[in-house]
């Protein structure tokens, strides 16, 4: 079996010692940064843009997965593709033209994701699922690190596993919020690949510990 993958959001990280915490991540056992891109009108929040991720492009030395919370995400794909990202990650929600987006993003050479909402039920994917390289479940409302898993995702998961061996499709599923040692097994042994943790590694005392922690507890 695959190794399940840990992708530490860097929204939690300290943003004043922003080049510390990436070279923390890329000493760790993790495998990808995840980095949120908020616009203040798809979510209720806005977190940082264009110059920050250039900057931790320069250090990351692992997989950069773009998260974008933003409406008409089609406007920056080429640029978020200059600026580093290997996956970009756009939500059903913001796309009226969906199957064209996935189609763009690729064409730019990056892996193409689709994010959910937690009402957005999986089945709406099921006629594109050959064309999504990951499908990030949300288990929070976008927005804000720190809040509570949505114990509904579960049920997503396991729902979304069983259209992509259905369809014999090789997408990735990521969770995305509130994820920590307690809830990964149980997300894995649902159908998860990739395991977003925010708050719960960079609000550890001891993250390189932490994401170890969370490693272990997917891959066993
Ligand atoms: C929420 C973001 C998440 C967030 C996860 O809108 O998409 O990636 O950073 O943070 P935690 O792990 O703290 O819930
Ligand atoms: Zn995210």
């Amino acid at each position: 079996m695959d190794q399940k993958l840990i992708a530490p959001s860097v929204l939690a990280a300290d943003f004043a010692n922003l080049q510390r915490d990436i070279e923390m991540v890329n000493k760790s056992e993790a495998d990808w940064f995840h980095i949120d891109i908020m616009d203040g009108v798809f979510v209720p929040n806005i977190s940082f843009g264009m110059p920050v991720l250039e900057a931790i492009n320069k250090h990351a030395e692992k997989t950069i997965d773009v998260h974008l919370m933003i409406v008409d995400p089609d406007r920056y794909i080429k640029t978020f593709a200059g600026l580093g990202a290997n996956n970009l990650t756009v939500h059903y929600e913001a796309c009226t033209h969906l199957h064209r987006t996935l189609q763009a993003i690729k064409a730019e050479g990056m892996k193409a994701g689709v994010a959910l909402n937690p009402h957005t039920p999986v089945t709406l994917l099921e006629d594109i699922i050959n064309d999504i390289d990951i499908v990030c479940i949300m288990s929070v409302n976008p927005g804000f690190g720190g809040q509570s898993f949505i114990r509904n995702t579960y049920k997503k998961v396991s729902e979304l596993k069983e259209i992509i061996l259905k369809n014999n499709a090789t997408t990735k599923i990521e969770i995305d919020g509130g994820v920590t040692s307690e809830n990964a097994k149980q997300l894995v042994d649902a159908g998860a690949d990739v395991l977003v943790a925010g708050s719960f590694v960079f609000k550890s005392e001891t993250p390189l510990q932490t994401i170890k922690e969370l490693k272990k507890r997917a891959n066993s």
